[in-house]
């Protein structure tokens, strides 16, 4: 229970990897409150939440779209009083090479992970400065940091998760605001299930474990992010990748 009554908000957290995070923090003794676009899977990670005996709210919200944002956050704060806990999880890929990526495609991989993440946490922040208290989690990925072959867009979107994340630490922690990015490998989750077979298999072949990981080897490390044992923690970079990334 290393986050008993804490308010926690989730973004993506309809399935994979934010579905994880946000039951692990219920887990963990959170409230926590489910940002996803897709209505019918946020109700229902939701509903787990609620079973698991802690209070629940869902927004079928856009992250991209600041002023679904913005009014998310007010009902939040109108309820729970406070945000003490924001991971922002949501994102999709639309992969491209550098001659091949379309505007379109690029402006939406960037709205959700880059604006969508700086949306949330701006409109967080001021809660969490008030309190002098925050922990923010962001998820980039290793590509972000390595760059990737016909992922030209989410691949620099995540790089610039990366930026974000250390400048947001630099500013934030002078109200004992913990800002940290997690960069998962290859996980598991129904997304990313569904990438060829092959292309599977060539990366567990360079993981010395010689698996994918689980959605909850993620949220693990973002529980701990999120609790006081990572008090002293800020800016850094976590990987979890099985050892793929070295
Ligand atoms: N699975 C992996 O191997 C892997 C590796 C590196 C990084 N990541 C990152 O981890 C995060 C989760 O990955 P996943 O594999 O669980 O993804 P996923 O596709 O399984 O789930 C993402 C969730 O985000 C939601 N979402 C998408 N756009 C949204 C928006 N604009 N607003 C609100 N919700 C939105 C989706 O509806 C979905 O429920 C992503 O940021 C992803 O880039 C994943």
């Amino acid at each position: 229970m290393r986050l008993k009554n804490k308010k926690a908000m989730v973004t993506g957290a309809g399935q994979g990897i934010g579905k994880a995070i946000a039951l692990k923090m219920a887990q963990e003794g959170a409230d926590v409150v489910v940002a996803e676009r897709n209505r019918e899977t946020g109700i229902q990670t939701q509903k787990e939440i609620e079973a698991l005996g802690r209070r629940s709210l869902s927004f079928a919200v856009d992250v991209a779209d600041r002023h679904q944002v913005d009014q998310m956050v007010a009902e939040v704060v109108a309820t729970f009083e406070q945000i003490d806990i924001l991971v922002n999880n949501a994102g999709f890929d639309r992969p491209g090479s550098l001659l091949k990526t379309k505007e379109e495609d690029w402006n939406a991989v960037f709205g959700v992970h880059l604006t969508g993440t700086f949306n949330c946490i701006q409109a967080v922040a001021p809660y969490m400065i008030e309190k002098r208290y925050g922990k923010i989690i962001n998820l980039s990925s290793v590509w972000g940091k390595r760059g990737a072959v016909s992922e030209i867009s989410y691949s620099t979107a995540k790089a610039g998760i990366l930026g974000l994340t250390k400048s947001v630490a630099r500013e934030l922690g002078r109200y004992e605001i913990n800002v940290n990015v997690v960069l998962p490998g290859f996980i598991l989750t129904p997304t990313v299930s569904q990438m060829a077979e092959k292309y599977q298999r060539l990366i567990i072949e360079q993981t010395p474990f010689r698996r994918p990981g689980k959605p909850e080897e993620v949220a693990n490390v973002v529980a701990f992010l999120a609790s006081d044992e990572a008090s002293f923690m800020t800016g850094a970079e976590v990987e979890v990748t099985g050892g793929w990334n070295m």
